[in-house]
């Protein structure tokens, strides 16, 4: 959450700070906010509650030349501390107003800080973590072993810190520097040709420079127009890591689509080819980039998959496919809940972290507590380096490409194929599945890309339905076996992007309760499980199928095509490719999520950014 960028260079830091914001307003756009040093000891700053664009307005209303200059940074942010208002939008400023602070994170001794700067006289603007910060960096920088120093006054305000930050920091003193420092959030630096950036996100410049360092845990960066510095947080230099962006502009803009969410659900073929490419040579499973021993994997003895939202419906999925495959236990855990019951962990048990951002804090603090357990961690990420990646013992990376949209679409995708790479490498580990067996379960997850492509094929039927249900109470979804997990995604992405109440149900509960809420009319969607594959289920679904219709329930069936017993009960019949039963959630998620977005439209609302969400969730 909250999205920043700093500029020094040759260009006007205005332009690059509003341009990279808007690459990065995913992020949160609770309030957005700049501060441009216009090199003769000015600093002047603007911030607006609400999305950029507000910002933008002030920006035009104000006199421009207090804004020219070539370095600066801004702020699109997503609250925790202190409401979404002006006065709590970044930057923040010390007394003095010398000092502006952008931060992204939580500084949880704030409270302490804030007492202290509080007795000291000061009196505090906002009420953020993040203004004490500002007050801190200018008493270091007036005073005492720091004094003129901005970046040596930031690495001594850093080590005071507690919590999860990442603060970038201007001083009108110097107006040629922007300094930052980084714990547990995210922070890149761009690196130009007499430009240099700091951003979240690559996203915030990569129209500038695909040349990039990544900053470590506990650094300081500091950029000036020629170069850059990268400290720890005692002000040693330390080596960096440069890389190259590997995607463009155009990957991260919605090609043509009316929102991103829609363009993100037609890359998931895409997204899934990348995913699995290279993970399978000489006849087995490759999974270069685990560094687990074979021997690790054998002797795993649980598996505990821990993640939240969507990450986790694709840890639900991942329990069907490694009991089924490794004959090994697998418990699907919330991240928030893990920690705090005392899970039976040891040097045994496999971890599955799923986080496609890496920055969820209630996961990262699930990696931590696994490893203090002595546990193994294997993350499934689709951002490279991120924190908890970084924090694991191993990593699969998802390759679904940068997501936008701040619902999860591909990125479930690949994350359902990365964690049934798990399985099958677990599995050929372990023995419980011969080498054929093996390639003939990659060989279906390859041909799964094709078969989206053919789910991709309902979208023009499902747009028009959402249009139908666009003014309904309330939508239930059903599904039975690896169909429940889609279920209940179908259910949240509804309630996220549509504010529309909305169950996901194992169809076999209902009547233990839910079907109480069938009423005429009420939409309610089924998944239904294969009728050869899985035809015991398909029978009893057919059932459930017909018992909510006797109650006046609007049926919409998605199911395979050819399933012709379904037809008679189905009001509105969504046909997906035939494919094994593991793999069937792929498709069938495909309606769903195309569903949930033409509703949420249908309702006027604005479906790549639902109100009060952010994209990455780095707070408990
Ligand atoms: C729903 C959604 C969220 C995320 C959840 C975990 O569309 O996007 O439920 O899945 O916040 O996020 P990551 O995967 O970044 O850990």
């Amino acid at each position: 959450m909250c999205g920043i960028v700093g500029y020094v260079g040759h260009r006007q830091a205005l332009d690059v700070v509003l341009n990279g914001l808007r690459r990065l307003e995913y992020r949160g756009y609770d309030s957005a906010g700049v501060a441009m040093l216009d090199g003769a000891g000015s600093l002047a700053v603007e911030r607006a509650a609400g999305a950029l664009s507000n910002l933008e307005k002030r920006l035009a209303e104000v006199d421009g030349d207090r804004f020219a200059g070539h370095s600066g940074m801004g702020h699109t942010r997503w609250a925790t501390h202190g409401a979404p208002t002006d006065r709590n939008a970044h930057p923040h400023r010390d007394a003095t107003g010398q000092v502006a602070v952008v931060h992204n994170g939580i500084i949880e001794n704030f409270a302490v800080l804030r007492a202290e700067l509080e007795a000291s006289g000061i009196e505090m603007a906002s009420d953020t973590d993040t203004e004490t910060a500002a007050h801190l960096v200018a008493a270091a920088y007036a005073g005492g072993p720091t004094a003129g120093d901005l970046s040596a006054s930031v690495c001594a305000v850093a080590r005071r810190l507690e919590g999860a930050f990442t603060l970038v920091v201007t001083h009108a003193a110097e107006p040629d520097k922007v300094v930052a420092a980084r714990r547990s959030s995210p922070l890149v630096v761009g690196v130009g040709d007499g430009e240099h950036f700091l951003a979240s996100d690559v996203a915030a410049f990569i129209e500038h420079t695909r040349d990039a360092v990544e900053l470590g845990q506990d650094q300081v960066v500091t950029i000036t127009r020629d170069g850059y510095r990268v400290t720890d947080f005692d002000d040693v230099e330390v080596e960096t890591k440069p890389f190259s962006v590997d995607w463009d502009l155009s990957a991260a803009e919605k090609g043509g689509h009316d929102y991103f969410m829609l363009k993100e659900i037609e890359e998931q073929p895409e997204a899934l080819e990348n995913t699995l490419r290279g993970h399978f040579a000489d006849g087995g499973i490759v999974l270069d980039e685990l560094r687990l021993t074979e021997q690790d994997l054998r002797d795993v003895d649980k598996v505990f998959v821990v993640a939240c939202g969507t990450a986790y419906h694709s840890g639900l999925l991942a329990k069907y496919a490694i009991e089924h495959w490794c004959r090994v236990p697998v418990e699907v855990e919330l991240a928030s809940e893990f920690r705090y019951r005392d899970p039976v962990l040891g040097r045994d048990t496999l971890v599955v972290a799923i986080s496609q951002s890496g920055e969820t804090a209630d996961t990262l603090e699930a990696v931590r507590h696994a490893r203090t357990q002595r546990a193994r961690v294997l993350a499934i990420c689709n951002t490279n380096g991120a924190q908890i990646p970084r924090e694991s013992d191993a990593v699969l990376y998802t390759h679904a490409g940068p997501e936008i949209g701040v619902a999860a679409t591909k990125t479930f995708l690949a994350q359902i194929a990365a964690n049934y790479l798990v399985g099958l490498a677990l599995a050929q580990a372990r023995g419980t599945k011969y080498s054929d067996e093996v390639a003939r379960e990659y060989a279906e997850l390859s041909a799964m890309p094709d078969a989206v492509r053919r789910a991709l094929s309902t979208v023009d039927q499902v747009r028009e339905l959402g249009k139908e249900l666009a003014d309904s109470k309330a939508v239930l979804f059903l599904g039975r076996h690896v169909g429940y997990p889609v279920a209940l995604e179908g259910a949240l992405k509804l309630k996220e992007l549509a504010y529309m109440h909305a169950e996901g149900f194992a169809a076999g509960e209902l009547k233990h309760g839910p079907i109480a809420l069938i009423e005429e009319g009420l939409p309610v969607v089924v998944v239904m499980p294969s009728p050869t594959g899985r035809a015991l289920l398909h029978a009893k679904m057919v059932s459930n199928i017909r018992e909510i219709q006797a109650r006046g329930a609007r049926t919409i069936v998605i199911a395979e095509e050819g399933d012709e017993t379904v037809r008679p009960f189905a009001d509105e019949l969504i046909t997906i490719p035939a494919v094994p039963t593991l793999l069937q959630p792929l498709v069938s998620t495909v309606p769903l999520q195309v569903l949930a977005a033409e509703i949420a439209r249908a309702r006027g609302y604005d479906v790549d950014k639902p109100r009060n969400l952010a994209k990455s969730v780095t707070v408990e």
